[in-house]
């Protein structure tokens, strides 16, 4: 039997490939192009991801009645003092803010209102000036501005500058803004909070964020400069995640292809776990690409726990190619031996080991010790400190539970990025 590891990056019609690529699925079942293609489950695949569905987004009437109460003085010429949004992964921040600046925009066109709008994603751009300089390329897209090579200083007084010429309204959302204010600080919440005071145009700001304590990474000046309306999203029910599947099923794949059953199993899963919309197409999805593999007409009920399992084996992938050197070989130290369960002495021999044969200088006792705690944080190992019974004195007690075979491939995986 042949084992065909499915991860199309074909440029056909309803295929993208970034989505394609999204959950490898191991299939041991012969496949062809032909048979992939022509498959009976899929209508149009985008359609399960885009961010914006044509049927439009269930389930955030509230958020998007406080968001529009909030925004709509900007249409009456006053700019709004800055909106938090915070939610889990998945819970629609970004799909519901797209909607509402198209909205906005449209309305502001009808009423003659001048209004531009800045997007920026902050894991992408985590200082003040990148920030900067990505909103100044927005407002005034016909200028190439420099990707590196500018101060903060030049970025602040550009942008001062530009805000005064265009004298319009202007509304920067900053989202995933909890990757700035970790990394680069709060100045930028400042700046664009007090901006008003000194330019021509007016300035308002939303900031999305999936983490809730987000303000302890703003200083109390800012965070007395900022507004205080704040708009939850909560993680999505399993009933809200079953119209939400539904919905989208009906666009993405073929008539009667997926039942009731399978998007009811998904939606629990998947509320029980973080109400995550995204995640919960995932696994629909996955189950999709399974029934592609096996030659099925529907996608039944017995491939939701496969799904399942081939996307936390992905998971875990995922995870572990994102660890730092050392953390890598300290892990590739416990996963080498066919144990599951050691006391940290024994590993840090292990790391030792692992680290003489990559030609690599060990580190202390005590950092590897810190690593072992955020492995067992990213829920790599289990990690317990317990009293050891003869020796008298306490110990930790690190547990993997990993079968062999992804044992093998993570193996594999970590010598490959060393
Ligand atoms: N209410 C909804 N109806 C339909 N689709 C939704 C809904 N909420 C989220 N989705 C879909 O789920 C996916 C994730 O949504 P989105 O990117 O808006 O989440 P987010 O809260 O911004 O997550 P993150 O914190 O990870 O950025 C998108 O594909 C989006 O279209
Ligand atoms: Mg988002």
């Amino acid at each position: 039997m042949v084992c065909v590891k499915i991860s199309l990056n074909n440029h056909f019609n309803h295929f993208t490939a970034s989505c394609w690529g999204k959950g490898v699925c191991v299939i041991t079942e012969k496949v062809t192009f032909a048979s992939v293609l022509d498959n009976p489950i899929y209508r149009d695949r985008d359609l399960l991801y885009k961010l914006l569905p044509p049927s439009g987004l269930l389930h955030r009437t509230e958020q998007k009645n406080e968001l529009i109460m909030e925004l709509a003085p900007i249409l009456m010429n006053s700019a709004v003092s800055c909106v938090f949004v915070y939610g889990n992964p998945g819970t629609g921040k970004t799909a519901v803010i797209t909607e509402l600046m198209g909205e906005l925009e449209e309305e502001a066109k009808k009423r003659k209102v001048s209004l531009t709008k800045a997007y920026v994603n902050c894991s992408e751009n985590r200082t003040e000036t990148t920030i900067l300089i990505d909103i100044l390329s927005q407002l005034n897209p016909e200028r190439s501005y420099p990707r590196v090579g500018w101060t903060r200083g030049k970025a602040i007084a550009e942008f001062t500058k530009l805000l005064n010429d265009l004298k319009t309204h202007v509304i920067v959302v900053l989202d995933e803004v909890d990757y700035a204010l970790k990394e680069g600080g709060d100045d930028i919440l400042y700046r664009l909070s007090r901006v008003n005071d000194t330019v021509k145009s007016k300035v308002s700001t939303i900031l999305i964020s999936n983490d809730v304590k987000v303000s302890d990474y703003i200083k109390p000046k800012t965070q007395s400069t900022l507004g205080r309306v704040k708009v939850i999203f909560a993680p999505y029910t399993a009933e809200e995640l079953e119209d939400i599947l539904k919905s989208r099923a009906k666009e993405a794949f073929k008539k009667e292809v997926v039942s009731e059953q399978v998007i009811q199993k998904v939606a629990e899963i998947e509320a029980s776990r973080g109400g995550d919309a995204r995640k919960a197409l995932e696994l629909l999805d996955t189950c999709a690409k399974i029934a592609v593999a096996r030659g099925l007409k529907k996608i039944t009920l017995d491939l939701v726990d496969p799904a399942l399992q081939t996307l936390e084996k992905d998971e875990l992938f995922g995870l572990v190619s994102t660890l730092t050197k050392h953390q890598k070989l300290l892990y590739l130290a416990m996963i080498k031996t066919k144990a599951s369960k050691f006391d940290s002495g024994k590993v840090y021999k292990l790391y030792r080991e692992v680290c003489e044969k990559q030609n690599v200088q060990p580190l202390t006792v005590r950092s590897i010790r810190t690593f072992i705690v955020n492995l067992s944080e990213l829920g790599l190992i289990r990690s317990e400190v317990g009293w050891l019974k003869d020796l008298r004195k306490k110990s930790r007690t690190i547990t993997i539970d990993i079968d062999s075979a992804t044992r093998k491939k993570l193996r594999k995986l970590i010598r490959d990025s060393l």
